[in-house]
């Protein structure tokens, strides 16, 4: 086996024994050519059917599941896939390569550019089930990186705007840089929050912005910012200077997910302590961090953004750098043991010890487990001693400057989503997971999880595509690291 890259998928889905055949069916990101299909015998590590990217320099970047169907939806380089539960290819759709030059603005689609082009990889960079209106949004890395909304059946192209500014999402074509979330909305349009990396160019693209999702694909309004005027906007941009301070500046989204009223993002950036920037430096100088940001749904203001630090904490040592994380319900067992029901969302997340190796993690890492009930708790802590009017803002990439919290008497409880002071907000204290599994040897790179007979199942994948398994159980946990010879 040669050397993966980091950041892609494999895709496992594991049938429950005689039950009819309802697939679960769980993406991991592992090494990047092969999907597998297991079935319950996955734990002897029998592997049935597989699915391979066309070819190898072309992996698979991001897995969609249909929640009811079980149909996957692949995003690869240069092709969207769809597939059956058993991995049988249903429908393949080019993306690329076309002939593109990232210096060109706007895409030549539009207007020639007078910088040489060359033939240039698609790299999938979200691929989203918009439930509402059934219809796939997959935005690639070409031509600043445009999206196309698609049909789940056949995947026609229903629409690919690129006749404005805002239809060019990102075109860093790095994977796991960027992440969206699809917030459906009954009969209604629905919205698409987007987080990403800029890759330089803040000033065309925000690294933050909710857009609208209309019914009518044809509609003027796609992926329009849901608000945009000159005093408030549904976006956040990484100013200037904060580039001019730490050259390599950016944010990179590595996971994001709604949870009751809030749509959630979870990121690595560079920190940018209170005292000042550190001057110039290069990127292997920088001091990285985790971070989840906080959004109330409906916010168009931005007003409810809240950014706090994420990791955790293992005999004295701290992991710091995500790599990965899942959203997933509380199983019977593990809930009990957590002290909360079995209807609460929990986040698996895993992490690289340090803080320092962002391009190169260490391969020490750890999965911990987070309730979103004890994230808004902290959130909320920070929101109402900021509202005392104690301390700074603490959000010093986007502020430039010590802020102070201003004192409003205000009652701040579960709900609230900001107002036009003391906003957006960051903070130092790290929200702390609880660490319950480490691995020295091979970095923890993706996790997943499902429910069987109450108990948590998590996946967890390494960096390397050699074989190994370890089948751990605790009393509330069954933990799996499995990485398929591909
Ligand atoms: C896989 O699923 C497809 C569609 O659901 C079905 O037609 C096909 O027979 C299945 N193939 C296998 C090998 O089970
Ligand atoms: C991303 O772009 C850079 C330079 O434009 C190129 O060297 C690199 O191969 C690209 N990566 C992928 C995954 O296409
Ligand atoms: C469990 O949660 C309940 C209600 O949230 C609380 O009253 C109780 O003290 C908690 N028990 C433990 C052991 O933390």
């Amino acid at each position: 086996m040669g050397t993966c890259s980091d950041k892609g998928w494999t895709y496992h889905s594991l049938t429950k024994g005689h039950h009819p055949p309802k697939v679960m069916s769980w993406p991991l990101a592992l090494c990047l050519f092969t999907l597998v299909v297991l079935n319950q015998k996955t734990a002897l590590g029998q592997t049935m059917n597989t699915f391979q990217s066309e070819r190898r320099e072309w992996p698979l970047n991001h897995v969609t599941v249909h929640q009811s169907t079980g149909t996957l939806y692949i995003g690869a380089v240069n092709r969207i896939y769809k597939l059956s539960a058993n991995l049988t290819l249903l429908v393949s759709h080019d993306t690329g390569p076309e002939y593109d030059n990232k210096a060109c603005y706007p895409p030549l689609i539009v207007q020639p550019c007078s910088e040489p082009l060359a033939s240039t990889d698609n790299v999938n960079k979200l691929l989203l089930i918009d439930y509402s209106h059934n219809r796939l949004l997959a935005c690639g890395s070409l031509y600043q990186g445009i999206c196309k909304l698609m049909r789940l059946d056949d995947l026609f192209i229903l629409v690919e705007p690129t006749h404005k500014k805002e239809h060019y999402l990102s075109s860093d074509n790095q994977t796991g840089t960027m992440y969206g979330v699809v917030v459906p909305s009954q009969g209604q349009d629905a919205t698409l929050y987007i987080g990403t990396a800029v890759g330089g160019k803040q000033d065309y693209f925000p690294t933050i912005s909710s857009r609208k999702l209309p019914r009518d694909p044809e509609s003027s309004a796609m992926l329009d910012y849901e608000l945009h005027t000159d005093f408030v906007s549904s976006l956040i941009k990484i100013p200037s200077d904060t580039l001019a301070l730490v050259a390599h500046f950016d944010i990179y989204y590595i996971y994001g997910f709604s949870s009751g009223s809030f749509v959630y993002f979870m990121t690595v950036q560079p920190e940018t302590p209170e005292n000042g920037m550190p001057a110039g430096g290069s990127p292997g100088d920088l001091f990285y961090t985790s971070r989840i940001i906080r959004l109330c749904k409906g916010d168009k203001k931005f007003h409810s953004y809240v950014s706090l630090p994420v990791g955790c904490v293992h005999r004295g040592e701290e992991f710091r750098l995500l790599q990965a994380a899942y959203l997933s319900k509380a199983g019977r067992v593990l809930a009990k043991s957590l002290n909360i029901s079995s209807q609460e969302d929990i986040l698996f997340a895993v992490f690289s010890k340090g803080q320092k190796q962002y391009h190169d993690p260490s391969d020490h890492s750890a999965l911990c487990i987070f309730t979103i009930q004890a994230i808004n708790i902290r959130i909320k802590e920070r929101l109402q001693s900021c509202y005392q009017g104690e301390g700074n803002l603490e959000l010093h990439w986007l502020l430039g400057k010590d802020v102070q919290c201003t004192k409003a008497p205000v009652p701040i409880d579960d709900h609230f989503c900001g107002l036009d002071i003391n906003q957006p907000l960051g903070g130092s204290q790290l929200v702390s997971g609880q660490t319950v599994f480490t691995e020295r040897r091979e970095r923890l790179t993706s996790v997943t999880s499902y429910i069987y007979n109450g108990h948590n199942v998590v996946f967890l994948g390494t960096r390397s595509g050699r074989l190994k398994k370890t089948l751990k159980a605790s009393p509330s946990l069954v933990l799996i690291t499995l990485n398929p010879v591909l």
